[in-house]
């Protein structure tokens, strides 16, 4: 039988939410990666210190015993944010600062609404040597929904690069040719995060045929030629650029089926097997290792994990329902079947 063995993976975009939710999903990403960035799109946010150590230990009492899983924390960028926040941030130990554009997605009231605005703070972020993380998306009315993601590039990352050659930034979950070319391009200070559905899927798994309330998320799921462009990115020349960052976000079954279906896929419970999937498919196993054990941990500055995980090629159906909190929660792919499985 056909086995992988590699790093242990990390994943670096993960949301949890809190309470009996939490209780419910963490163990998932506990037992196949080393370490989660855990989003701190709360409500209210995670915009304090004190707040972050909080929550992390909530992870971590969620944690099933005699596993070595550690949740790395962000803070949520907000238009309050000061220069002295970063510095207790830093000395804390959280990982790095969240910018929600306000109003972009799940939970992003409290985003910032004038980023420039945050130029002091930015730049004590790049002196500490903190991450500054981006949900990449404009929120101006106007801006077309599969266009605010390149619209975001233009009138926000470009600028804060040339402003800010010094700061480590990840753009996360990338969408688009657009954002491949520019991470390509860029210093080695810019980096970023791609999910197993923009790798999968393109709009026409989202619309045809009837709409698939479980195939939204945002960034929305663009055309065929950016998965293709995402595809090339994560194998290609300039891959070492890219890291695993599920953006698994659960929601209840009701909230995602429903008149107005709120946005986040749940791909924790296999995610690492979707990788492998999506990187067999493109003829790049080799690259499943660096992409999720290794490229991420170098960004963050992170030793990577000093035990390992293994892939057998062996075909497993995914769960049609996971329980979630009080309710249940549908993954990503349910009911289907994947050729690799884990060997826990
Ligand atoms: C995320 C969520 O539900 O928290 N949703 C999503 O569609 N990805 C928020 C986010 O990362 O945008
Ligand atoms: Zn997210």
């Amino acid at each position: 039988m056909q086995t992988l063995t590699i790093i242990r993976p990390d994943d670096f975009h993960l949301h949890v939410r809190d309470g009996e939710a939490l209780k419910s999903v963490v163990p998932y990403t506990a037992r196949q990666m080393g370490r989660a960035l855990i989003m701190p799109n709360l409500k209210p946010p995670v915009a304090t210190v004190e707040q972050a150590l909080a929550y992390r230990r909530q992870i971590e009492a969620a944690t099933p015993q005699g596993s070595s899983f550690r949740p790395l924390m962000s803070l949520y960028l907000t238009d309050k944010t000061t220069i002295q926040t970063v510095r207790e941030a830093k000395a804390a130990g959280i990982a790095a600062f969240k910018l929600y554009p306000a109003g972009a997605t799940t939970n992003s009231d409290a985003g910032v609404s004038d980023l420039f605005k945050l130029l002091p703070v930015l730049e004590e972020m790049a002196k500490q040597g903190i991450l500054f993380l981006t949900h990449g998306e404009v929120t101006d009315p106007d801006i077309d929904i599969f266009d605010r993601e390149a619209a975001f590039i233009e009138r926000i990352m470009k600028p804060v690069l040339q402003q800010l050659p010094e700061l480590k930034v990840v753009f996360e979950h990338i969408t688009t040719a657009q954002a491949a070319e520019l991470v390509c391009q860029a210093g080695d200070n810019l980096a970023a995060t791609v999910t197993p559905q923009h790798l999968m899927f393109n709009r026409n798994h989202l619309l045809v045929g009837g709409v698939r309330p479980h195939h939204y998320c945002l960034p929305i799921i663009k055309r065929e030629s950016h998965r293709q462009a995402l595809l090339a990115a994560v194998t290609g020349g300039q891959s070492h650029k890219f890291f695993l960052g599920t953006d698994s976000a659960p929601h209840p079954k009701h909230a995602k089926e429903n008149a107005c279906g709120c946005a986040g896929m749940f791909s924790a419970v296999t995610a690492i097997e979707l990788y492998a999937h999506i990187f067999e498919q493109a003829g790049a196993l080799h690259k499943l290792e660096a992409f999720s054990s290794q490229n991420g941990a170098r960004f963050y500055g992170l030793p990577e994990n000093s035990d390992t995980l293994t892939l057998v090629k062996r075909p497993q159906r995914i769960p049609e329902t996971i329980a979630f909190g009080n309710g249940e929660v549908v993954p990503m792919l349910a009911g289907e079947e994947l050729a690799w499985s884990v060997a826990y």
